[in-house]
C-alpha cells in the first residue's frame, strides 16, 4: 500500500558515519510512495556517494549549489517539499542551521524552507553533551524544529556513555510518516489498543494462555499513531518489537490488562480491543511447581473478567468502541450478538479456521460488522487490514466531530 503516494520529502544528509543508515531511510520512504529528493553535504558525499541515493530513490541527488541546471533548485525544493528530514544532523550542521547560515545547497534550502523540519542528531556523545551543541538544540527546538534522538548505544568510537547514536532508520521513517499524515480527526485523539494473549498462572512456572501473536493489535497501534493519534498499547506477552511511537504498557494476566485498560479508559476517544485475553484462569494456582511424579492433575478453571464489556458504563461519552471476534462457527451471528452485548460501534470478525487468517497468521481475512451490516474484506496483510479498519473508524470519528 502506498501510504505516502505523491508526497514530497527532502532527505538532507550531513557528514557523519551514520549516513550509511540514511540509505535505508531513503529507501523506505521511496517504498512507501514518497518522492524523495536527497541532498548531500560535501562531507556526506565523502561517506556515501550520490549514485547510491540516486539508485535507491530513482531521482537525481544534489550535492552542490553549483551543479549546472539546478541554479534555483534550493528555492524550488524549499517551497515544494512537504517535509524536510536531516539524518544524520551533525554538530556542525546543527550549528549552521541554528545560525541561519546558507553556505551550501542543504543549508540554503533550509533557509528557504516552508515545510516542517525534522532533525536527527548523530555525533560522538561528548560532542552532543557539549554546551554549545546543547544551546543550538535548545534554540532550534524553541523555533519549532522537531528533534528526534539521539539514542544511547554503541558509537563509531567505542561505547558511548550518553546519547549520540542516530535513531534507527525505521524510527525516523515512522516519525516522518506521522508528520506527513497527521490530520483530523486523529490529531490529538487518544486511542487505546489491546493486543496479544494474557497468561494465567497454573503454578510458579506454568501458565494457561492462547495462540494470539499480538500482530493485529500492534499493527493497529502503529497505524493509529501514524495517523496522528496519541496511542496507548496495552499488550500481553508477545515476541513482537513494539512499534515506535505508542506508549506501551506490558501486562501478564487478564486482571492486569483490565487494570491497564481502566487507567487509560477515561481519556480514550477510540478503543480497539484486539487482545485475546484468557477467558479462564486456574481457580487455585499452585504455590509450588507440580511434579509429574505426583500423578494426574485436574484443573478447575474460573472465568476472568470481560474487559471490553466492563468498559461499557465507563467509556468517555461518544468514544468509538471496536471489538474483535475470533470464531470457529456462526461467525456473523455471533459478531452481531457481540456488537449489541458489548455496546460496540464495530466488530472485526475473524474466522479462526480460514486459510491465511487467525491468531498466528501474518495475514488476515476479516469481516467488518456494524449496525449498518457486514462488509467482507479480502485476504491481506495485518498492516493493510489495520488501515482498512481505521478507515472505517475515521468515518465514525469524523461524524462525531
Ligand atoms: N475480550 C475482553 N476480555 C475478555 C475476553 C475478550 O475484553 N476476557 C474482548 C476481546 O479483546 C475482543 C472481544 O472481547 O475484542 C471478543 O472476544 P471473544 O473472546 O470473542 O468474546 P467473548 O465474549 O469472550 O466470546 P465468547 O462468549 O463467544 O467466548
Amino acid at each position: 500500500m502506498s501510504r505516502l503516494a505523491g508526497r514530497r520529502v527532502v532527505l538532507g544528509v550531513s557528514g557523519g558515519i551514520a549516513s550509511y543508515k540514511s540509505c535505508v531511510v531513503a529507501r523506505r520512504l521511496t517504498e512507501a510512495g514518497a518522492q524523495v529528493d536527497v541532498v548531500l553535504s560535501a562531507a556526506a558525499a565523502e561517506f556515501v556517494g550520490p549514485v547510491t541515493f540516486e539508485a535507491l530513490t530513482g531521482r537525481p541527488v544534489v550535492t552542490s549549489l553549483w551543479q549546472p541546471g539546478r541554479a534555483l533548485d534550493h528555492v524550488r525544493l524549499g517551497r515544494e517539499s512537504e517535509l524536510i528530514v536531516v539524518a544524520p544532523a551533525t554538530a556542525h550542521l546543527l550549528a549552521r542551521v541554528a545560525q541561519g547560515l546558507a553556505d551550501d545547497f542543504l543549508t540554503t534550502l533550509l533557509v528557504a524552507r516552508r515545510a516542517p523540519l525534522l532533525l536527527c542528531p548523530a555525533m560522538n556523545d561528548q560532542m552532543y553533551a557539549h554546551p554549545e551543541t546543547r544551546a543550538n538544540l535548545a534554540l532550534l527546538a524553541s523555533r519549532g524544529v522537531r528533534l528526534l534522538g539521539p539514542d544511547a548505544g554503541p558509537l563509531a568510537l567505542g561505547e558511548g556513555e550518553g546519547p549520540g547514536r542516530m535513531v534507527e532508520p525505521e524510527v525516523i521513517v515512522a516519525h516522518a510518516e506521522r508528520l506527513l499524515r497527521s490530520a483530523a480527526p486523529w490529531e490529538g485523539r487518544r486511542v487505546l489498543v489491546t493486543a496479544g494473549p494474557t497468561r494465567e498462572p497454573l503454578d510458579p512456572v506454568r501458565v494457561v494462555s492462547n495462540r494470539s501473536s499480538g500482530r493485529m493489535g500492534f499493527a493497529l497501534a502503529r497505524a493509529a499513531w501514524l495517523r496522528g493519534a496519541e496511542v496507548t498499547l496495552v499488550s500481553g506477552p508477545t515476541a513482537l518489537e513494539p512499534p515506535p511511537g505508542p506508549d506501551v504498557v506490558r501486562v501478564e494476566s487478564t486482571a492486569d490488562m483490565a487494570a491497564a485498560v481502566a487507567a487509560a479508559l477515561p481519556l480514550a476517544d477510540v478503543l480497539l480491543m484486539a487482545a485475546a485475553p484468557a477467558d479462564y484462569r486456574p481457580a487455585a494456582p499452585l504455590a509450588r511447581k507440580a511434579r509429574r511424579g505426583e500423578g494426574a492433575l485436574t484443573l478447575a478453571l474460573e472465568p476472568t473478567a470481560d474487559i471490553l464489556a466492563d468498559t461499557r458504563a465507563r467509556r468517555k461519552q461518544d468514544a468509538i468502541a471496536v471489538g474483535f471476534a475470533l470464531e470457529s462457527h456462526d461467525l456473523l451471528a455471533s459478531a452481531t450478538a457481540k456488537l449489541k452485548a458489548k455496546r460496540l460501534d464495530l466488530v472485526v470478525a475473524n474466522d479462526a479456521g480460514a486459510p491465511g487468517s487467525g491468531p498466528e497468521a501474518v495475514t488476515n481475512r476479516v469481516t467488518l460488522v456494524s449496525a449498518a451490516g457486514a462488509e467482507a474484506l479480502p485476504l491481506q496483510s495485518k498492516d493493510d487490514a489495520a488501515e482498512a479498519i481505521l478507515d472505517r473508524v475515521q468515518v465514525l470519528l469524523s461524524r462525531r466531530g
